[in-house]
């Protein structure tokens, strides 16, 4: 019986990691561009959105979330960061796994990582099309709904509207955004009545084929399908287009820390611990598991080691410089935040607009609408380039079909066909189905990909001490602190995100292992001898 659990060795993936030639990708970033994709792929809508949710679990202790969240990426950040450095390939967390957890689990954490990219992706151009529409909202122009959603969104979005309008009038006494308010509505909103559902179907005022109302959410499409074209003309063309972004966005979020923090009353942020944290340690964790999906993204810097020119030295770098950076930037925002609105009465849809719209800076909302389109940019654009080497990697080995996804284009250096299958799939997932079940998918799955990386540092450093690893997370003594206390933290948050989640992640890895069973198995290279396997005794 072939080995589950073969171990792909060292000296195999140190070749391969010094492979050149055009059929290879090319070594062309540096550490300012790896730094750049790290900061690209986290500033997204995370801190735009959901520090609103955030503040209402933890009240102004939302800095503390936004910590301790950060905490937890870390330590895992640091494990990546260790890995990178020392097996600079395109796989990332799917060929660390590889090489100390062995192929199922290498199989299962390349098909999981695929939620949090190419979901990921999906859930984001969602996000993009939201803002999108806002934006030309600014100058007047409406979206028609059927064209700004899939179909159950742009129904739910058109209920949402009409029920709005029915609570301004029967609950006056309400106030839009917080929430008391957002009860009411979702209790309307779970049974609306006939007259209200009409009138939700005539705000829609969808085109239908055959009886059945069409939703297709197209600004998602479109913008799928414009960054994957980037993504496949060249890896430093997205470097200079993702660094461009970046520092627009970074200056945007600068701005609302800089304009917000004059609107500062520090009397919002309480006197004591009882005011500052009304819901105790408790409601700290809750918001941080909430805010732990605005720091997603950091380790999509390490699927590009094998384009980075030095990435024993700047893998680390990447990955660390820009989780800090952005860690400090989120803690800024949540202390500006907390302390403009008192946390009761942040707006929950869009907390940061909102609270600058109170104090009638309107251009200020604006300037922040126009940063969360440039940040859901830059998320998507590494989130894809992630999910492409990731394939790469992965058809390298057998795992997948090596001829299409393996492919890199001679001209281009990337891995094209990958990539554009990569793309459709996010864009047409994105544009037809109801994004929110997945984007709670994204989280969970990369709190896995987390958990696995720090158990394969762990275990790596017990069965091959001596390798020479170029970074070491720190703090080995007496035990791997590090990467125990990312299994302790991300696990926590992966067991706080519930059991529905957790099904949602089951049937997604039980679908791979029916792929890994029928396909990758048999066409495994490591399974079929052409690459060399650690011994089953060493490891
Ligand atoms: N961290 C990314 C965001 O907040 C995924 O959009």
């Amino acid at each position: 019986m072939a080995d589950l659990f073969a171990k792909k060795s060292m000296e195999s993936l140190m070749t391969e990691a010094h492979e050149e030639g055009t059929h290879s990708l090319q070594r062309s970033l540096g550490p300012v561009s790896l730094t750049m994709l790290g900061i690209g792929a986290v500033i997204g809508a995370g801190i735009f959105v959901l520090s609103g949710l955030g503040a209402h679990s933890a009240g102004p202790a939302l800095m503390l979330a936004f910590v301790l969240s950060g905490l937890g990426c870390a330590f895992a950040g640091l494990c990546y960061a260790e890995f990178a450095a020392m097996i600079p390939l395109a796989g990332s967390a799917y060929t660390y796994a590889y090489a100390t957890l062995g192929e199922l689990f290498a199989w299962i954490i390349g098909w999981d990582l695929t939620l949090e990219y190419a979901m990921g992706a999906s859930t984001v151009s969602s996000g993009w099309s939201n803002n999108f529409v806002e934006f030309l909202n600014i100058f007047g122009l409406r979206f028609p709904l059927w064209l700004a959603y899939d179909h159950w969104t742009g129904l739910r979005t058109a209920l949402e509207r009409v029920a709005r309008a029915s609570l301004a009038t029967t609950r006056p006494d309400l106030h839009p955004g917080t929430m008391p308010f957002s009860d009411a509505l979702a209790a309307i909103m779970a049974h609306p009545s006939a007259a209200l559902s009409s009138q939700a179907h005539a705000l829609l005022n969808a085109p239908q084929i055959f009886g059945v109302e069409i939703g297709f959410n197209l600004p998602a499409f479109i913008i799928a399908l414009l960054i994957t074209t980037i993504l496949v003309i060249g890896i430093q063309e997205s470097a200079k287009f993702n660094a461009g972004i970046v520092v627009m966005k970074l200056a945007i979020v600068l701005f609302v820390i800089g304009l917000g923090s004059h609107y500062v009353n520090r009397a919002n942020w309480g006197t004591d611990w009882h005011s500052f944290a009304p819901f105790g340690v408790g409601g700290i964790g809750l918001a941080a598991g909430l805010v732990f999906f605005s720091y997603i993204g950091f380790d999509a810097v390490s699927t590009t080691a094998q384009e980075a020119i030095n990435p024993q030295r700047d893998m680390p770098i990447g990955i660390i410089v820009s989780l800090s950076l952005c860690t400090v930037l989120y803690i800024g925002v949540a202390a500006v935040l907390t302390g403009m609105v008192p946390w009761q009465s942040i707006n929950i849809e869009a907390p940061i607009v909102r609270a600058f719209l109170e104090y009638k800076v309107g251009w200020a909302a604006n300037v922040v609408t126009i940063g969360s389109i440039a940040g859901l940019t830059s998320v998507m654009l590494v989130m894809l380039l992630g999910q492409s080497r990731v394939l790469y990697a992965m058809a390298k080995d057998g795992l997948l079909p090596r001829k299409f996804f393996g492919d890199i284009h001679p001209r281009f250096r990337t891995p094209w066909k990958g990539t554009i299958l990569a793309g459709l799939l996010a864009a047409v997932v994105g544009s037809v189905t109801p994004i929110d079940d997945i984007g709670k998918m994204v989280n969970i799955g990369t709190l896995l990909a987390f958990v696995i990386v720090c158990i394969a540092v762990v275990m790596l450093r017990r069965t091959d001490p001596d390798r020479p690893r170029p970074f070491r997370a720190p703090l080995v003594w007496p035990v791997p602190v590090v990467p125990v206390l990312g299994v302790l933290f991300n696990g926590y948050m992966m067991f706080k995100l519930g059991p529905a989640n957790w099904i949602r992640l089951i049937v997604w890895l039980v679908i791979g292992l029916v792929v890994y069973f029928t396909y990758s198995r048999k066409h495994s290279r490591v399974q079929r001898g052409l690459l060399p396997a650690e011994p089953v005794d060493h490891l």
